[in-house]
């Protein structure tokens, strides 16, 4: 284990290795403050970092989601985490991480909080109509193929509605618990390695499908420039929603975004 910097006493390397399985985590780093974890993951691949090498921070200054998107990550209140895996080192295919963690945030969540989170599709996490943690997935690939996947996720652990940025404070929330944040970061990895090497695809998408906030939901969305309306009716064995429009013809949206009500944001 190496470049241990940082620890507070809900946030040590020394507590996550001692609640994670065995082989679940093979280096961990825990910096006070970088640009974004997932950032300082992929510059360690480049020296070779192994499957199961974790970074944490306690605060970002350039935390980013999907389209570019800036993640809010102040210090002391939530856990800002990536996971490198290896290709080889994974029994589901790679394009299903994003779906994989979470599920895996979302059996830590259950474990350590009174209420039930939900998964808007593809990567945000919802508890009581609040997003409460985003999944950012980034792959690496080299000449011989997909190299590494970075698995992203930061979680709103503790952060009071007053301190999100205006345009969050109505729909971003954090989990209620008085789990550390090293318990939860150890659980979370733990899950996601089991969900990653012991997990068939079909069991994975099942469990996925029983947190989905929009199954069965009206959902609009946008596919080669034009405006589709529909209701979420199936999530496939590659992870890519399937939409029945007005007419019965069916839809898959394999990324993208998809508007739900009024969840349609961050
Ligand atoms: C999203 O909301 O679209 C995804 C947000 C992912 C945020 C996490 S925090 C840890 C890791 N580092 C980043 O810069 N992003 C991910």
């Amino acid at each position: 284990m190496s470049k241990i910097t940082f620890s507070a006493p809900d946030l040590s390397a020394t507590e996550i290795l001692r609640n994670a399985n065995k082989n679940a985590v093979s280096d961990i780093i825990i910096l006070e403050s970088t640009d974004s974890t997932n950032i300082f993951a992929k510059k360690l691949t480049a020296d070779g970092a192994l499957h199961n090498t974790v970074v944490i921070a306690n605060t970002q200054t350039a935390g980013h989601g999907r389209y570019g998107r800036s993640f809010f990550s102040p210090s002391d209140t939530g856990l800002y985490m990536s996971i490198v895996q290896k290709p080889d080192s994974i029994s589901i295919p790679p394009s299903l991480l994003t779906i994989a963690a979470g599920v895996a945030v979302c059996r830590t969540v259950s474990r350590f909080c009174p209420e039930t989170p939900q998964i808007k599709w593809v990567n945000d996490i919802f508890l009581n109509k609040r997003k409460v943690c985003g999944i950012l997935a980034e792959a690496g690939s080299s000449s011989q193929g997909l190299d590494y996947i970075i698995a992203g996720i930061g979680l709103n652990v503790s952060t009071k509605s007053e301190n999100f940025p205006k345009e969050l404070k109505e729909v971003a929330g954090s989990i209620t618990t008085q789990t550390s944040r090293s318990c939860l970061a150890a659980d979370i990895i733990n899950e996601l390695d089991i969900l990653t090497t012991q997990t068939g695809t079909k069991e994975l998408i099942d469990e996925y499908k029983s947190l989905s906030l929009v199954l069965g939901k009206e959902v609009t969305f946008c596919k080669n420039g034009t405006e589709y309306e529909g209701i979420a009716s199936d999530i496939n064995l590659e992870g890519s929603l399937v939409v029945t429009l007005r007419d019965k013809t069916l839809l898959t949206v394999r990324s993208g975004e998809i508007s739900l009500g009024s969840l349609n944001f961050i």
